[in-house]
């Protein structure tokens, strides 16, 4: 069993890192609220063993301290009838004395949930200072971000220095993950095929390099396809692209080459004239998009391209979504 399942919280106060980086609309509304979903598990353990909760996540990429817009204050409703009705209690600072003094007086049973970590640049430069002030929060710490895995910051990976090995450990969402790629990477039977999904080629690119040792294909979607159909020489009107990442794509394509991995990009995309659920859509091959829109789905005859090579493999890994998945028009099933 895992540590986290054995751990007894009764009465102690689990500071655990979620991401709650959820997508919301312009009226604050959540538009998916899979991550926290993924932590019901965790949360609810610990308040059945007698303990209590206290929530730290990021939101969004806020560039000057506190703001509206990336309020974690906006989650508080839904996250409480998630819990069933359980009250959502919220500090409007994730350090300080809101945060000692709301965390200090937490009942068993109770959970808090604290302002959004990255309205301090400490969070996102690792800061250690910042990091043990966190740390005073809680007993134990609960690292259960899977989403955030990847960045080293202050409450994901700093913090941990803090707390002895018996009172740190993995969430539900991140022991899970840690097993499936345990087992894709030592026991995938082939063809194996993994789905690489999402905005950024620059958080996948350790992946894919990773993946290009086991899979025998590799389906690449989301926003991070245009920056290859661009490395290519495609046009891809306003599609995102990292343009810094061009080589990078290219050089990956090539080593996937040598190493007989097929890559497969959507051949084609649903576009749109704007980042909005209302904008017009159309269709365009993924390499020749017009100016003034942008692919934000994979088309049809990518979803059947796709929908092809999953049939005929024997394992699968998918990471990262292959459209804008939180606005309707652009998660259809084709
Ligand atoms: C994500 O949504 O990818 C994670 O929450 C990490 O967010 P970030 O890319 O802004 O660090
Ligand atoms: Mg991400």
């Amino acid at each position: 069993m895992s540590k986290f399942l054995n751990h007894n919280f009764s009465n102690q106060r689990a500071l655990i890192r979620v991401d709650f980086n959820v997508p919301l609309n312009a009226a604050y509304e959540i538009t998916d609220d899979n991550r926290m979903r993924a932590t019901l598990p965790t949360i609810k353990k610990i308040l059945a063993d007698g303990g209590s909760v206290i929530l730290m996540s990021h939101l969004g990429r806020p560039k000057e301290g506190p703001t509206e817009k990336y309020s974690l204050k906006h989650l508080v409703k839904h996250l409480s009838q998630l819990l069933g009705g359980v009250e959502v209690l919220f500090a409007d600072d994730c350090i300080g004395a809101s945060a000692v003094n709301m965390s200090a007086a937490l009942q068993p049973g109770q959970v808090l949930l604290l302002e959004n970590l990255r309205f301090y640049k400490e969070e996102e430069k690792g800061d250690t200072a910042f990091a043990e002030k966190l740390s005073k929060l809680g007993d134990v710490y609960v690292n259960d971000a899977f989403g955030t895995a990847h960045r080293a910051h202050a409450s994901t990976a700093v913090i941990a220095q803090f707390f002895s090995g018996d009172k740190k450990m993995f969430g539900t969402v991140m022991d899970g993950e840690v097993a499936s790629a345990e087992k894709v990477m030592h026991q995938s039977e082939k063809p194996f095929t993994a789905i690489i999904g999402g905005a950024k080629v620059s958080d996948k690119i350790l992946i894919i390099e990773n993946l290009l040792e086991r899979a025998t294909d590799i389906i690449i979607g989301g926003g991070m396809a245009y920056t290859f159909m661009k490395a290519q020489g495609g046009m891809i009107g306003n599609s995102l692209c990292e343009d810094d990442r061009l080589e990078t794509a290219v050089e990956l394509l090539k080593k996937a080459e040598a190493k007989g991995v097929c890559i497969h990009l959507p051949s084609d995309s649903v576009i749109a004239d704007a980042f909005s659920a209302e904008a017009n859509t159309s269709t365009a091959p993924s390499n020749y998009i017009p100016d003034g829109w942008m692919g934000l789905d994979i088309g049809a005859n990518a979803c059947e391209q796709f929908a092809n090579c999953i049939k005929r493999s024997k394992t699968i890994l998918w990471n990262g979504p292959m459209g804008v998945f939180e606005m309707a028009k652009y998660r259809r099933a084709r």
